[in-house]
C-alpha cells in the first residue's frame, strides 16, 4: 500500500493586513449578511464576488420551507455574476456568517456544492477564484484558489481541463 497525502495552503490574516478591495468585499458580505432569509437555519450568510472588471455583487443565503430549493449565498452570487457579466471572470469571492441572534461573527466554512461552484467558474473564465473567509476570532482566512479546499476534484483527471 502507498499513502498519499494531500496538503492544502491557507493563509491566515489580521484584518489589517488586508487590502483595500479585500477590505471592501468583506465589509460588503458583511452587509449583506444581515438581510439572509435563513427562519430555518437562523444563520446569516453573506457572500460578495469581485469581477475581473472591479464590479462587486452579493448575496445573503435564501432558504426555503422545503430545504433543499433554498441556496446559498456563494452560489446565488456567482450565479447572478456569471448570467449577467458571462465576459467577467470572478477573482475573489468574501464569505461571512453569524447567527441570527448573535453579534458576533460565527465561523463559516463553503459548502461542497458551494465548492464545485467555484471550481466551475475557475473553469469557465481559466482563472483563480481567491476565497476570503471571515472567522469568529476576526481573522481572515485566505484561500488562492479552489483547489486547497476542493482536493482531488473530479477536472483533475481530465487532461484536457
Ligand atoms: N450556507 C451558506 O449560505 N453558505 C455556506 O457556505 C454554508 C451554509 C447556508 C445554507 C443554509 O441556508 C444555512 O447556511 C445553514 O446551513
Amino acid at each position: 500500500m502507498k499513502k498519499i497525502i494531500l496538503s492544502s495552503e491557507i493563509e491566515e490574516l489580521s484584518p489589517e493586513e488586508l487590502d483595500h478591495v479585500e477590505q471592501t468585499l468583506l465589509s460588503r458580505a458583511q452587509s449583506v449578511a444581515k438581510m439572509a432569509y435563513s427562519p430555518y437555519s437562523d444563520f446569516q450568510v453573506g457572500a460578495a464576488v469581485l469581477l475581473e472588471n472591479g464590479e462587486v455583487f452579493q448575496s445573503s443565503n435564501q432558504e426555503n420551507v422545503s430545504f433543499p430549493a433554498g441556496s446559498c449565498a456563494e452560489r446565488l452570487v456567482l450565479g447572478y455574476a456569471g448570467a449577467n457579466y458571462p465576459n467577467s471572470a470572478p477573482v475573489m469571492l468574501a464569505i461571512v456568517a453569524k447567527r441570527a441572534a448573535d453579534e458576533n461573527w460565527a465561523d463559516v466554512s463553503p459548502c461542497g456544492i458551494c465548492r464545485q461552484t467555484i471550481n466551475e467558474a475557475e473553469k469557465r473564465f481559466g482563472k483563480s477564484v481567491t476565497v476570503l473567509i471571515l472567522t469568529a476570532t476576526g481573522n481572515i482566512l485566505r484561500v488562492r484558489g479552489i483547489s486547497p479546499l476542493l482536493p482531488l476534484k473530479f477536472n483533475d483527471f481530465f487532461t484536457n481541463s
